[in-house]
């Protein structure tokens, strides 16, 4: 693929806003060969081809090249004709569903199926949110956290980081991952997005997703796990009626591991009364919170747009 247009195809292949893609690594005039080229990386790449982003997202890209190239004689064919294949597609709603690439590296790309709408199947779990990429991002700049030890994540949706994890190319070297959510299509979509990114010959590596409710912690076949050393979680504090489970949870694995555990959570700063009422409710349980340096400022292996500020802490327990 021609290296000037890398960044467009790995913004494009996980749908990162249109309006705030690296455009201005396209020069103008395009030659044809040019055009070809910047097609080939994005709506022609073979990722897409198999496994297709929203087509709402491919019509709004093809829009925006357009009036990039309003002012030149020649448009490639391919540009025309991806925009009224599209069009004769119809639109988005009644399609569930479409794939997100996140290209980490050249030979490591994480792909997920996940949900179009933000809210369906009565859970926020089937699309991958922005907290999840950042703590994502953090832990492939901070290896050290994850290697050697045992992890299970909490509310894991659609399964990102349990992947990202295990995934042989990015050598991340955690022991067993075992990623849960207390949704039934999570779990499901989950193990598809397990099923697409380890073949048949690294199934053997690929993480564990299970349902766990945070309320039926106990009721969960830990005798079948390695005891836990690092628990993640993302985009869980939304939600104060679920605070009591999610704490209960918690004090389930500190309760055995002690100051062996640390947990790493994720959140988005949406509603700051929210996220202070936890924040409280962790200090009466004797939790020492640390937050994470700089988060934000933490390089976007995963394309993230830095619309939502998302915050990043250490918890732990000491008694
Ligand atoms: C906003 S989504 C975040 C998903 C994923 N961590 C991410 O950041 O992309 C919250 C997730 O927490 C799960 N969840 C909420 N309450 C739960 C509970 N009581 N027990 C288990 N999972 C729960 C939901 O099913 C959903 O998948």
């Amino acid at each position: 693929m021609t290296e000037k247009y890398r960044k467009l195809h790995q913004q494009f292949l996980c749908c990162y806003p249109v309006n705030k893609m690296a455009w201005s690594s396209v020069n103008l005039p395009l030659s044809w060969e040019e055009q070809q080229a910047l097609m080939d990386a994005t709506c022609r790449h073979p990722l897409n081809r198999r496994y297709p982003v929203r087509r709402s997202y491919v019509e709004a890209f093809i829009k925006q090249l357009m009036h990039l190239l309003k002012d030149q004689d020649e448009v490639h064919d391919d540009i025309y004709g991806s925009l009224c294949n599209r069009m004769a597609e119809g639109s988005d709603s009644g399609t569930a569903y479409s794939y997100k690439h996140y290209i980490l590296q050249p030979d490591a790309c994480i792909t997920l199926r996940e949900s179009n709408s933000f809210v369906s199947e009565g859970t926020t779990g089937l699309c991958t949110w922005e907290a999840a990429l950042a703590l994502a991002d953090y832990l492939v700049e901070h290896p050290d956290l994850v290697r050697g030890k045992n992890v299970v994540e909490l509310g894991a949706g659609a399964g990102l980081l349990g992947i990202l994890l295990k995934l042989p190319a990015m050598s991340m070297q955690a022991k067993q991952v075992l990623i849960t959510d207390g949704s039934e299509p999570c779990v499901q979509l989950m193990r598809e997005n397990i099923a697409l990114n380890f073949t048949d010959s690294a199934a053997e590596q690929a993480p564990k997703a299970e349902q766990l409710r945070w309320d039926a912690i106990s009721e969960f076949p830990w005798q079948d796990y390695a005891e836990t050393d690092l628990l993640l979680a993302a985009d869980v504090i939304y939600d104060d009626s679920q605070f009591d489970a999610l704490l209960g949870a918690m004090d389930y694995f500190y309760t055995r591991r002690g100051r062996q555990l640390e947990m790493l959570l994720a959140s988005t700063v949406r509603n700051v009364d929210t996220l202070h009422k936890f924040m409280t409710k962790l200090r009466i349980c004797n939790y020492k919170v640390t937050p994470c340096a700089n988060v934000s400022a933490c390089a976007s292996h995963f394309c993230r747009d830095h619309t939502a500020a998302v915050q990043v802490i250490s918890i732990r327990r000491y008694s």
